[in-house]
C-alpha cells in the first residue's frame, strides 16, 4: 500500500542521516529504558542505541529468554554499553516501579525512555471478539504506559526523552478488525500528548516505526503473505536520531520513520508550534 507522505522520501530502510554512528546522535554518558526490548522491533531499538554509544540500557519484558538474548548480542558487539534485563509486566505498576527504580539506582536517571511494548489484540469485528482479548489491548497499550510514565517520572533527567512506539493505525480509517488496536493506540498517543503538555521540560515524540516483519506483524497480516516489509533497521536508527538534538523541533508530534529526517527538519519552522502531525478531527475548521 502506498502511503502520502510530508517528505519526498519515503524510507524503507535506514540511510546515512540517522545512522546511530554519526558524532550528533552519539549517546554516549546516556541512560536509556526500552520496553519490549528482548524482542522485536524493541530489540533492535536497543542494539542502535548500543551502537550509537549508550551508557547503559535497562531492558524490560516478560520473557527473560528473550531479553537475556537481546543482552548477549549487544554485550558482544559493543562493549562500552552495560545491558542490565528486568522480567517485567508493564500492565503491573509494581513490576515497573521495581525495575526502573533498580536500573536508576545502579546507573543513575534516565536520559531516554523507549515506550515500545505494545499488544495486538485478535482481528476479529467488536461483536465477534471477547471482552477478555478486546480489553488487553488497553490493558497493555494504555495501562501499561500510563504505569510506565508514572514508573519513570522520578527517575527521570530533567530534560529527558520519551519516544512512544505507536502505529500508522492510529491515524487510519476503519481497518477491519482493528478496533481495539485502533482506539487503544489512540489513546496511547493521546496519553503522551498529555504528557508534553504537563510536563514541557521533556521531549516526548510518537512515532510509526514502519511495517516491520515481526510476531506481531504476523498477527496482523498473516504468515506467507507477501507484504511491503520495511527493513527493522529504519525504525531502530531513526529512534537514535529522535533522541538527539536534532529532533527536538517534533516535540509533542507523531512523525512516521519512513519521513525522511533531513526533509522534516527544512520543514522545522511549519512544523514546531503549529497543529501539523497532531491529532484532531478532520472536517472541523
Ligand atoms: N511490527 C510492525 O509492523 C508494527 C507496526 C506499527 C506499530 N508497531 C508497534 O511496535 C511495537 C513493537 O512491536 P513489534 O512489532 O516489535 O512486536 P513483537 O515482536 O511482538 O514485540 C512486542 C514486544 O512487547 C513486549 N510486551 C508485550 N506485552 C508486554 C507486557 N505486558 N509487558 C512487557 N512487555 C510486553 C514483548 O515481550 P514479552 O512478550 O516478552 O513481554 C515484545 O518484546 C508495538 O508497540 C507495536 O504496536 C509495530
Amino acid at each position: 500500500m502506498a502511503f502520502p507522505s510530508p517528505t519526498q522520501a519515503f524510507h524503507t530502510s535506514a540511510y546515512p542521516a540517522i545512522d546511530p554512528t554519526l558524532a550528533a546522535l552519539s549517546t554516549k554518558g546516556k541512560n536509556i529504558v526500552i520496553t519490549g526490548g528482548g524482542a522485536g522491533i524493541g530489540s533492535e531499538i536497543a542494539k542502535a542505541f548500543a551502537r550509537s554509544g549508550a551508557a547503559s540500557i535497562a531492558l524490560l519484558g516478560r520473557t527473560e529468554k528473550t531479553l537475556l538474548a537481546t543482552k548477549q548480542a549487544i554485550e558482544n558487539e559493543f562493549k562500552a554499553t552495560a545491558v542490565r534485563t528486568y522480567v517485567a509486566d508493564i500492565t503491573s505498576a509494581k513490576d515497573l516501579d521495581h525495575s526502573i527504580s533498580a536500573h536508576a539506582k545502579e546507573f543513575g536517571k534516565f536520559h531516554v525512555l523507549v515506550a515500545n511494548a505494545g499488544f495486538l489484540p485478535l482481528g476479529q469485528s467488536i461483536v465477534d471478539s471477547t471482552l477478555d482479548e478486546w480489553y488487553e489491548g488497553f490493558e497493555v497499550n494504555v495501562k501499561g504506559n500510563y504505569n510506565l510514565v508514572r514508573a519513570f517520572l522520578p527517575h527521570a533527567n530533567a530534560d529527558a526523552t520519551v519516544l512512544s512506539i505507536n502505529t500508522v493505525l492510529s491515524q487510519m480509517a476503519y481497518i477491519p478488525g482493528m478496533s481495539s488496536y485502533s482506539a487503544s493506540k489512540i489513546a496511547t498517543a493521546k496519553l503522551f500528548e498529555y504528557l508534553h503538555y504537563e510536563h514541557p521540560e521533556l521531549f516526548v515524540l510518537s512515532i510509526h516505526p514502519g511495517s516491520i516483519k515481526t510476531a506481531m506483524n504476523a498477527k496482523a497480516v498473516g504468515t506467507g503473505k507477501p507484504y511491503p516489509y520495511d527493513n527493522i533497521d529504519l525504525p531502530a536508527s531513526f529512534l537514535v536520531w529522535a533522541a538527539s538534538d536534532k529532533a527536538k523541533f517534533l516535540n509533542g508530534k507523531f512523525v512516521w520513520a519512513q519521513w525522511d529526517v533531513e526533509e522534516l527538519s527544512e520543514m522545522a519552522e511549519t512544523i514546531k508550534g503549529t497543529e501539523k502531525f497532531t491529532f484532531g478531527l478532520l472536517g472541523w475548521p
